[in-house]
């Protein structure tokens, strides 16, 4: 049976950095799913239609990766959807600590399931969904933060006009 593959998070928008890892991620598995969680405790910006249809815009030319909403725990949607390894990416020390610790606890729930840490494209290194989210509301250039099909979205929720210099 091939492997199938998910790369999960909040996607609260997808970024650049989110995009590099789905790239290499959909190299590496036969099949990606990139599993956009519900994840209400965090409060997203974007709800879970737009979320998963943004995402859908971006990986289109990528023939093996699909996009699916998710409420309730990871491991369930794994066994729903025949997953057996969950993609993450690890930026800093704090995220290693915190990606180990859901691992291990993953695993635990769901011994079939792995998790696979990549690190970012240097570039991406310092990137987040929230930064992404302030820079934009404080009138920064967008284009090397999030992909294209996000860039409209994004100045229309968040953006201010730029002063003119
Ligand atoms: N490039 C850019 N940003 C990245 C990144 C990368 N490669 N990797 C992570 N990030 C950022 C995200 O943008 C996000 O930034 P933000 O906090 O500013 O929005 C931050 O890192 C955290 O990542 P994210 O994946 O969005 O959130 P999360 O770590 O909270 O995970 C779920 C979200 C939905 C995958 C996780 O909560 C989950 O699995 N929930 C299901 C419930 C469950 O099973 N819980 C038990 C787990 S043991």
């Amino acid at each position: 049976m091939p492997v199938v593959a998910a790369y999960s998070g909040t996607f609260d928008p997808i970024t650049l950095g989110h995009y590099d890892i789905i790239q290499r991620a959909a190299a590496m598995f036969p099949q990606l799913i990139v599993a956009v969680g519900a994840n209400i405790a965090k409060n997203p910006r974007f709800d879970m239609e737009e979320r998963v249809k943004l995402i859908e815009k971006v990986v289109e030319k990528l023939p093996n990766v699909k996009v699916k909403g998710f409420d309730g725990l990871v491991v369930d949607f794994a066994k729903d959807h025949g997953v057996t390894v969950l993609v993450r990416g690890v930026r800093t020390v704090g995220d290693v600590d915190y990606e180990k610790q859901m691992a291990v606890m993953n695993r635990d729930l769901y011994p079939r399931l792995d998790t696979v840490m990549l690190a970012p494209s240097p570039e991406y290194a310092h990137l987040s969904s929230s930064l992404v989210r302030e820079l934009t509301g404080l009138g920064a250039p967008v284009e090397k933060l999030v992909p294209k099909p996000v860039i409209p979205v994004l100045l229309e929720r968040f953006g201010r006009r730029r002063r003119k210099s």
